[in-house]
C-alpha cells in the first residue's frame, strides 16, 4: 500500500494539474510553482498520495468522509439507482423514489423542539447553494407575510457560509468580500463569539457568550428590527477555525430572535450528522432554528448532495399562502445522491456512529485535547464532539501570539503532510475533524502523530531563535 504508484506519471499529472485545472481557494501561480500533491487513493481513516505516503486524514475530505473511505455500501447504491434511474429532475410535478425517502428520514431525524418540528426538505447538491436557497426562502417568506422590508440577513465576521455571491456574503471573511464587491446589499455582519480574541480582560466565558450574543440585538435596533429577516450562523464555526461558542451564547441568541420575531438559519454544513454527537447540532445547544442547512457528511461526501431543513414555521406560509416559488435546481433530489445519502444514513444508524462520538470518542478527544494543551506551542485546545482546534502560540502565560509573518500555522502544517498527518491550519489555529469511524485506538495514533508535529513545529522555532 505504501509503495509509489508506477503507473501514473505524477510530474505529467502535476503539469497538466498546473496548465489546466484551476484549484478553489487556490495562489495558482504559487500552486504551479510548488506542483500539487496528487491524491491517489483512501480507505478507512487514511489516503495516499501518488508517492505512496500514507496520511491519517483527520479532517476527513473537508469535513466529509464521516463513514471514511471504501465503504462498498455507497458504492453500491449509486450503482443500484444509477442503473434504476440515474437522473430525473423535480421540477414538473415529477418526483423519484430515493428523494422522497430521504426527506422522510431528514424528517425523522431532525429533533423537534418546543413543538417546533422539521417536515421538509429543499434539496441542492452543497451548502453554499442550500445557503443561496435561505436567501430565497427568507425574503420569500417576509413577502408572503406582508413585511417585505425585512431583507437584512445578519451573519458574523469569520463565519462560513459557502463561496456563490450570497454564501460568500453571509459569511464573514473579509478576504472573500475583498474580492468581487461583497457582500451583496441587505447583508450586515456582527462579530463572532471567540472568547480568546473578543474578551475584555478577565472576563469569564459565560459573561462573554452573553455580551457577544447581546451584538446581534444591537445589531437589529442599529438596523431597526423590522428591517430584519433573518440570522444565520454556524454552531460551532467551522472553517473559521473551530471557535466553540460559550455555553451562554446559544440560549441569549434564541433569546434575542424570538424577542424580534426574526428567523434563526443553523447553518450545520459541518456540525451535522453526528459531528458533535447529535444528528443536528441545534439539538446539542439547546436551539430552534427556522430553517437547518446541510450538505457534506449527509452523503459522507461520496457524491455531492446539499439541502435545507425548512421548519413549519416557513413551510406553513411557503405552501399555504404560496403559489410558485420561483427557485430550484438542475440537481434538486438528485435520485443517486439521495440513493447514497440514504446508504450513508443507514450505515451510519447501524454503526451507532452518532451515538459513539457523543458517549465514547467525542468525550476521548476531549481528553486526548485536555493533553494537548500540555505542550508548550499550543495556547488553548478546544473539542466539541469530534472537531477540535489547537491554538498555537508565542507565550501561552501571556496569551501573545506569534508574528503573522512567521506563518506558524503554515509551518506546522507542512510537518503533518511530512508526517503522514493531515490537519488544517486556520491562522494559527490547527483544526481537526476526523472521519467518525474513529476509535479510541485510531485517536491514540492521531493523538501521537500531532505530539510528533508539534514538537518539530516546535524545534524549527527554536532553530530560528522564534521560542
Ligand atoms: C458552515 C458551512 N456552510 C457552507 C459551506 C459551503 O459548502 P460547499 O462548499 O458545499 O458549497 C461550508 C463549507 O465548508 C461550511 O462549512
Amino acid at each position: 500500500m505504501n509503495a509509489p504508484d508506477h503507473a501514473l506519471d505524477i510530474k505529467a499529472i502535476q503539469a497538466q494539474d498546473a496548465a489546466h485545472f484551476l484549484h478553489p481557494f487556490t495562489d495558482f501561480k504559487d500552486l504551479a510553482s510548488r506542483g500539487s500533491k496528487v491524491i491517489v487513493k483512501a480507505q478507512g481513516i487514511y489516503v495516499w498520495d501518488a508517492d505512496g505516503h500514507k496520511m491519517l486524514d483527520a479532517m476527513s475530505g473537508l469535513w466529509c468522509v464521516s463513514v471514511g473511505y471504501g465503504r462498498a455500501e455507497l458504492a453500491d447504491a449509486a450503482r443500484d439507482q444509477m442503473m434504476k434511474l440515474p437522473y430525473y429532475n423535480s421540477f414538473f410535478q415529477t418526483t423519484n423514489v430515493p428523494a422522497v425517502e430521504l426527506a422522510t428520514r431528514l424528517a425523522r431525524l431532525a429533533p423537534s423542539v418546543d413543538g417546533r418540528h422539521f417536515e421538509h426538505v429543499f434539496y441542492s447538491s452543497s451548502g453554499s447553494e442550500s445557503n443561496d436557497s435561505n436567501v430565497r426562502m427568507v425574503r420569500r417568506y417576509w413577502d408572503l407575510m406582508g413585511q417585505p422590508q425585512r431583507k437584512v440577513i445578519i451573519g458574523r465576521v469569520n463565519g462560513y457560509h459557502g463561496s456563490t455571491m450570497a454564501g460568500a456574503s453571509l459569511g464573514g471573511m473579509s478576504g472573500m468580500h475583498a474580492q468581487g464587491d461583497l457582500p451583496i446589499p441587505n447583508i450586515a455582519h456582527i462579530e463572532q463569539p471567540y472568547h480568546f480574541e473578543n474578551a475584555l480582560p478577565g472576563e469569564s466565558e459565560a459573561d462573554f457568550g452573553v455580551r457577544a450574543a447581546g451584538w446581534l440585538e444591537a445589531k437589529i435596533l442599529e438596523l431597526g428590527a423590522d428591517t430584519v429577516a433573518a440570522f444565520i450562523a454556524e454552531p460551532v464555526q467551522g472553517a473559521g477555525g473551530v471557535i466553540v461558542p460559550p455555553h451562554t451564547y446559544w440560549p441569549e441568541i434564541q433569546r434575542i430572535v424570538d424577542k424580534y420575531g426574526i428567523l434563526l438559519i443553523s447553518d450545520e454544513v459541518i456540525c451535522a450528522f453526528g459531528r458533535l454527537g447529535h444528528w443536528f447540532a441545534y439539538e446539542k445547544f439547546g436551539y430552534k432554528p427556522d430553517l437547518v442547512t446541510f450538505a457534506k457528511a449527509v452523503t459522507s461526501g461520496y457524491i455531492p448532495l446539499g439541502g435545507v431543513m425548512v421548519g413549519d414555521r416557513v413551510a406553513k406560509v411557503l405552501i399555504e399562502q404560496g403559489g410558485e416559488f420561483n427557485h430550484g435546481y438542475t440537481y434538486s433530489g438528485h435520485p443517486v445522491a439521495c440513493a447514497v445519502a440514504l446508504a450513508n444514513l443507514d450505515l451510519m444508524e447501524k454503526e451507532g456512529l452518532v451515538e459513539r462520538v457523543r458517549t465514547d470518542t467525542g468525550p476521548y478527544l476531549a481528553e486526548v485535547f485536555a493533553k494537548l494543551a500540555q505542550h508548550p506551542l499550543v495556547g488553548r485546545a478546544e473539542t466539541c464532539g469530534m472537531v477540535g482546534g489547537l491554538l498555537l502560540l508565542k507565550d501561552k502565560a501571556t496569551g501573545e501570539p506569534f508574528p503573522s509573518d512567521l506563518d506558524v500555522g503554515m509551518m506546522c502544517r507542512t510537518h503533518c503532510f511530512d508526517n503522514g498527518l493531515i490537519m488544517r491550519a486556520v491562522g494559527n489555529r490547527m483544526i481537526i475533524a476526523p472521519p467518525l469511524i474513529m476509535q479510541r485506538s485510531d485517536i491514540d495514533e492521531l493523538s501521537a502523530l500531532i505530539t510528533l508535529v508539534l514538537d518539530k513545529t516546535l524545534a524549527q522555532l527554536q532553530a530560528a531563535g522564534q521560542f
